[in-house]
């Protein structure tokens, strides 16, 4: 089977994305700095080398001496605040390593990318659910990062062909093994184990949003559901000229309260979690019309809430994060 680059493959998202394609027979090599990725995240047998991906010719002499048929590309910086209070260093991240990475594809004629977009491309959806032709209204310098990334490849397929496909990540959760759990405490589900871990009372961001109880309603997906999607892509890029945006959720909106309820369930005491105020920019609603991806790539999730905060907590607890 054919060999592919996995770039922020040392990472929570990509370790897990190196592991399911393995699992389907692909050979797999990895490129991370470590900025945020564990190398221990790594399989021991996989190619990893250390460096930015910035270093556009040193990209072209990787995917050149490993033969590589395509890359999935996953290093980008995500934290949607930090974008907000420091833009310019995610435009030169986010944008400016994607177009390394498409320069060292044409120096190396290496044709298929699998690109890591994100939900943020809608900002607040007027829709109930947002499907790919919704509009896209970003509200963050993060989510205007990945949305100018999805211009710039229709832009390289106009110019040189080359086969695409980018996936629009909603929110996720989970580990498929405890070494793989989520240690960057940015999100939800670990930042609820963080106030557990230290004492004190998770937070709802808002209790008087347009919802049924109040808190806002997002999409969770596992994240082993996410990696998956990334090998049925790749598989799919393989005929030529194919380019396609998906949405990659599980359709189904959950609560905050509702995650509040199944953290609960699942550790087996109360939360007693507080209501404090709104965090800026928080979209109440956003729900996935995952259609497409039924359709066109054959791909569904399959976990639920439960199994996502199980194994979440299982990871917490056997590798919680150092920097708590
Ligand atoms: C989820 C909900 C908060 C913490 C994220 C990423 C974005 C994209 C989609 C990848 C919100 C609420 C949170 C807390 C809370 N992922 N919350 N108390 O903002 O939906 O988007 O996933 O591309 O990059 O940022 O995720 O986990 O921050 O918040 O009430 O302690 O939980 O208000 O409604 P978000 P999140």
């Amino acid at each position: 089977m054919s060999k592919w680059l996995v770039t922020g493959g040392a990472g929570y998202i990509g370790a897990h994305v190196v592991r399911n394609l393995i699992s389907q027979g692909f050979q797999t090599v990895v490129v991370d700095d470590l900025s945020s990725g564990l190398e221990r995240k790594i399989p021991k047998d996989v190619p990893f080398y250390k460096f930015d991906i910035s270093d556009t010719l040193k990209l072209t002499e990787i995917l050149k001496e490993n033969k590589i048929v395509g890359v999935i590309h996953l290093a980008a910086k995500k934290a949607v605040g930090e974008s907000m209070l420091n833009p310019s260093f995610y435009y030169q991240e986010n944008i400016g390593g994607l177009l390394s990475v498409l320069q060292a594809m044409a120096n190396a004629e290496v044709k298929n990318i699998v690109y890591s977009s994100s939900a943020s491309v809608y900002g607040t959806p007027k829709e109930e659910k947002v499907s790919e032709l919704s509009e896209t209204h970003p509200e963050s310098p993060y989510g205007e990062t990945k949305l100018v990334g999805e211009w710039l490849l229709k832009a390289d397929q106009a110019a040189r062909n080359i086969n695409w496909i980018a996936l629009r990540y909603f929110n996720v959760v989970g580990a498929s093994e405890n070494e793989l759990g989520d240690t960057g405490v940015n999100n939800l589900v670990p930042m609820i184990f963080r106030a557990i871990a230290k004492n004190q009372r998770p937070q709802v961001f808002g209790g008087d949003y347009q919802t049924p109880d109040g808190s806002c309603i997002r999409d969770y997906i596992h994240v082993s559901d996410l990696a998956e999607a990334h090998a049925v892509a790749a598989k799919k890029l393989l005929p030529k000229n194919y380019s396609g945006i998906f949405n990659i959720g599980r359709g189904s909106g959950i609560s905050v309260k509702e995650v509040m309820k199944t953290v609960a369930d699942v550790i087996g005491r109360e939360l007693n979690y507080e209501i404090v105020e709104r965090r800026a920019g928080d979209p109440a609603q956003t729900i996935a019309d995952i259609s497409k991806a039924s359709k066109e790539l054959e791909w569904e999730a399959k976990l639920d809430l439960t199994d996502m905060v199980k194994s979440a907590w299982d990871a917490w607890q056997t590798f919680p994060p150092n920097n708590l």
